[in-house]
């Protein structure tokens, strides 16, 4: 949530950042700006030592609304070779351009960008209000540049000054920090929320993402929680809040520019529905045992002893990681025998939960910076529990703070909406459920069973996506209903959760998840010609109990489109959408297929703004 950019070069920074600031939109998007450092002489030094005679000014330009409007207000003449970006999602004041990052002290000598939260900004507001600041912005991170600019009031150098300045804060934060009369560098800061340098040829880069840099370079060097850096065009340096030096190589990223192309589709989610076959195979690349019909996932750091001792599992994610982990605590009830539980983190944080040394904790993420995952997890930690991370992000927060786990290779995911996260998130608990399954008492033969029918997933997921014309015909004429009701029955069940889920993103039209068995305690009662049902009905051993469910909802005149195996009565279905059969315990995972190809035509009939949906942030990263 929210995006940094920052260059140090001799090129112009502005379109440099308006870029990075344009790869970075799908984590915040309703206010951007960019500050640069007034271009001098060629001649770092000399340009310092004339900037501070002059008492230099920072350039800024920010504008509520998308990077592309921010783009359009910055004058042709924006001229600097330093220069910082963010694009927002509000947390603390409304989206405006008071509110949009970058902002400044009252002098306009330093510019500052923050992701996270300071959580004792209203102290430091009236402390520095007590003192004369006049605050230009509603926002928590306005207090850090008049903390920095205190700072060097007294005499401080900036690299000081920003150290002194967060030693007072207690939350979160990446920041990046602009000083007008030292325009040859750029100090950064990490705690809570990423910041990675760039490491390019005569210029660098930082960001909160690399998916702003990798454009121009792939050597990227991680922030650590605690570290600092400065960064000048030839070089940087790292240290800590008390001034103590570290030392950090450059890693080679594993993404690469065109990650972060549509590749001819319309959207990034089109794109990476269409990916998911691709995305899987990586999931599963190495990871399957034919011959002792298991799971290898070295990253889980259990011995089989270890493996058989957990007498529970608890799975903590949030949003659609958490109906993923619906579908693991499945699996793993199926497929280990071991009782297992996904709760929403957002809500396990905060009841005290009682943590046993008996019970393995799994937390999921796409992003693995989610902050009420990284929460629940590190109330786990404090409290001695063993915790691994189902990450897609490699390094990141959630996945550096847990005791193992497994990442799903799925690639950088753009579009707001998780899918293909989802799927191989979905995919990696069935590997864990295997691996589980086959320490404890789960059979050759099943463990075969499930290793051939995840080999074939892939070209299954694609036999799907060769149905979209018609799913998108459905989905077209579902779009016009106000309201739709989704059911499914123990495997349909997360299934459906996540189908309504997607279409409420992605659509904004209301749509709710009941369990099938539910429905006639109560929701039934809004059944009727103006709410249709899409039905989850695999050809497991339910599905009679699922077609009595339909024929209670046809007697009452509601639509119903049944997603399945194989066509019902034509009296119970109106519409039916049929995908291969792979094993029960797998069926979750392509059924959920066709609903995400609904939800995104619902959308795009709609006229959504399907890869940045109203309100929401990619990856949430405060409370
Ligand atoms: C946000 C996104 C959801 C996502 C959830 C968890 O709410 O809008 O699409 O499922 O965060 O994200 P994570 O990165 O932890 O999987």
């Amino acid at each position: 949530m929210c995006g940094i950019v920052a260059y140090v070069g001799a090129q112009d920074a502005a379109p440099i950042l308006l870029d990075g600031l344009a790869r970075l939109e799908y984590r915040g998007y309703d206010s951007a700006g960019i500050a640069v450092a007034a271009r001098e002489s060629r001649r770092a030094a000399a340009a310092a030592a004339a900037a501070e005679a002059e008492g230099a000014k920072v350039r800024l330009c920010k504008r509520q609304g998308r990077v592309a409007d921010l783009a359009a207000a910055v004058p042709a003449r924006f001229r600097g070779t330093t220069g910082i970006g963010h694009t927002r999602w509000a947390t603390h004041g409304e989206p405006s351009d008071a509110n949009a990052h970058p902002h400044l002290d009252a002098s306009g000598r330093f510019a500052v960008v923050h992701n996270g939260i300071i959580e004792n900004a209203d102290q430091l507001r009236a402390k520095l209000a007590a003192g004369g600041v006049e605050f230009a912005s509603e926002t928590d991170t306005e207090v850090l540049v008049h903390l920095v600019a205190e700072q060097a009031a007294a005499g401080l150098d900036l690299e000081a000054a920003v150290r002194g300045a967060l030693g007072q804060v207690v939350g979160t934060y990446g920041i990046a920090v602009l000083d007008a009369q030292q325009p040859d560098r750029i100090v950064v800061a990490r705690n809570g929320s990423p910041i990675v340098l760039g490491i390019g040829e005569k210029e660098m880069f930082a960001a909160s993402d690399v998916a702003a840099v990798v454009r121009y370079t792939r050597q990227v060097v991680h922030l650590d929680d605690g570290e600092l850096a400065t960064v000048r065009a030839d070089g940087f340096s790292t240290f800590t809040l008390d001034a103590r030096a570290t030392a950090k190589q450059p890693a080679t990223a594993e993404i690469a520019d065109a990650d972060f192309d549509t590749a001819g589709h319309r959207h990034f989610l089109s794109k990476e529905i269409h990916e998911q076959p691709a995305a899987l195979e990586r999931t599963l690349s190495g990871r399957l045992d034919e011959r002792f019909a298991t799971a290898h996932l070295g990253g889980l750091n259990l011995t089989p002893r270890e493996a058989r001792e957990f007498r529970r599992v608890k799975i903590l994610g949030c949003g659609s990681a958490y109906y993923a982990g619906e579908i693991g605590a499945q699996l793993i009830e199926e497929l280990a025998r071991i009782p297992a539980h996904a709760e929403p983190a957002s809500e396990f944080r905060y009841r005290n939960p009682v943590i046993e040394s008996d019970t393995l904790y799994i937390a999921v993420s796409q992003s693995g910076e989610t902050y009420d995952t990284l929460a629940a997890v590190h109330e786990i930690n404090r409290k001695g529990g063993r915790t691994l991370g189902v990450v897609n992000t490699v390094g990141s927060a959630i996945a550096r703070e847990c005791a193992g786990g497994v990442y799903l290779h799925a690639g950088p995911e753009v579009s707001v909406t998780s899918s293909k996260s989802f799927t191989c998130t979905s995919v990696a608990f069935a590997l864990i459920a295997l691996h589980l399954g086959r320490v404890h008492d789960l059979s050759p033969a099943d463990g075969r069973r499930i290793v051939e029918a995840l080999r074939a997933l892939p070209g299954r997921i694609t036999e799907v996506l060769e149905q979209e014309e018609r799913i998108a015909e459905l989905a077209r004429q579902y779009a016009q209903y106000t309201s739709l009701m989704f059911v499914g029955r123990v495997r349909g069940w997360p299934a459906a959760r996540e189908g309504a889920q997607k279409l409420k993103e992605l659509s904004y039209l209301h749509a709710e998840a009941y369990p099938a068995s539910e429905l006639k305690h109560g929701p039934l009662a809004l059944i009727g010609p103006e709410l249709p049902t899409l039905a989850i009905v695999p050809d497991d051993e339910l599905r009679e109990k699922n077609l009595t469910t339909l024929g209670e909802i046809r007697a009452r005149q509601g639509r119903v489109l049944m997603i399945g195996h194989s066509a019902p009565d034509p009296k119970l279905a109106e519409d039916v959408i049929l995908v291969p059969r792979s094993e029960p315990e797998l069926d979750p995972i392509l059924l959920g297929i066709p609903l995400q190809l609904f939800a995104y035509h619902a959308a795009l009939a709609l006229g959504r703004d399907i890869d940045k949906p109203r309100n929401l942030a990619k990856s949430v990263t405060v409370e």
